[in-house]
């Protein structure tokens, strides 16, 4: 059994899809606890219904990073984490949650990495005019969207493409995506 923390920074629906594989069994894993760094994000309503305990942190209310995710540290430290799952997590990860959680944090970002890293992805991908998209899950380091490659999943761009079309089809693809390589990482995480 893989025990997770999720982070979320918005709406959370990467996150909803990896409550609803748990809650059929198609994940075999227990989420643990859900930290949004936005104090409002839409995905914290979910965590409440279901009666996930909240890390309810502001990043912006830290003078730096490294006291943010040190603090965070601090609270994560009370759930036994198998792995750190970012879904829809805003911020940089940069200091010692890297280091205590190394190789031990994943994101899914919604590009084929490498190309079109950072934000606005599918933005990117239609001013590039490819003709495939798709999403990526991936470790985390300290590289911006860099860390080792992990799955990903296509989609075509259409020509009639506008970005809330394309993000609404890369969207899908990765609330399927996600708990399948969750599920896999279950099976292949070393234990702590
Ligand atoms: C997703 O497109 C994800 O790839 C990106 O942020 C978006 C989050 O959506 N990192 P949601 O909050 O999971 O609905």
């Amino acid at each position: 059994m893989l025990n997770i923390a999720i982070f979320i920074s918005g709406r959370g629906s990467n996150f909803s899809a990896i409550l609803d594989a748990v809650l059929i069994g198609n994940l075999k894993a227990c989420i643990l606890c859900v930290h949004s760094n936005k104090p409002g994000a839409a995905g914290l309503e979910l965590a409440r219904r279901n009666n996930i305990p909240i890390i309810d942190i502001c990043s912006a209310n830290f003078e730096s990073v490294m006291d943010y995710e040190r603090a965070l540290c601090k609270h994560l430290a009370l759930f036994p984490i198998d792995l750190i799952v970012l879904a829809g997590y805003m911020r940089v990860l940069r200091g010692p949650i890297l280091d205590l959680y190394a190789g031990r944090i994943v994101n899914i970002h919604p590009s084929l990495l490498p190309a079109f890293k950072g934000l606005n992805a599918q933005r990117q991908a239609l001013e590039a005019g490819v003709s495939e998209s798709g999403c990526t899950v991936h470790f985390v380091d300290k590289t911006l969207d860099g860390g080792q490659i992990i799955k990903q999943a296509k989609v075509p761009v259409y020509d009639t493409d506008t970005e809330a079309t394309l993000s609404a089809r890369i969207l899908e693809a990765e609330h399927e995506l996600y708990p399948r390589v969750l599920n896999n990482l279950s099976r292949v995480l070393p234990e702590r």
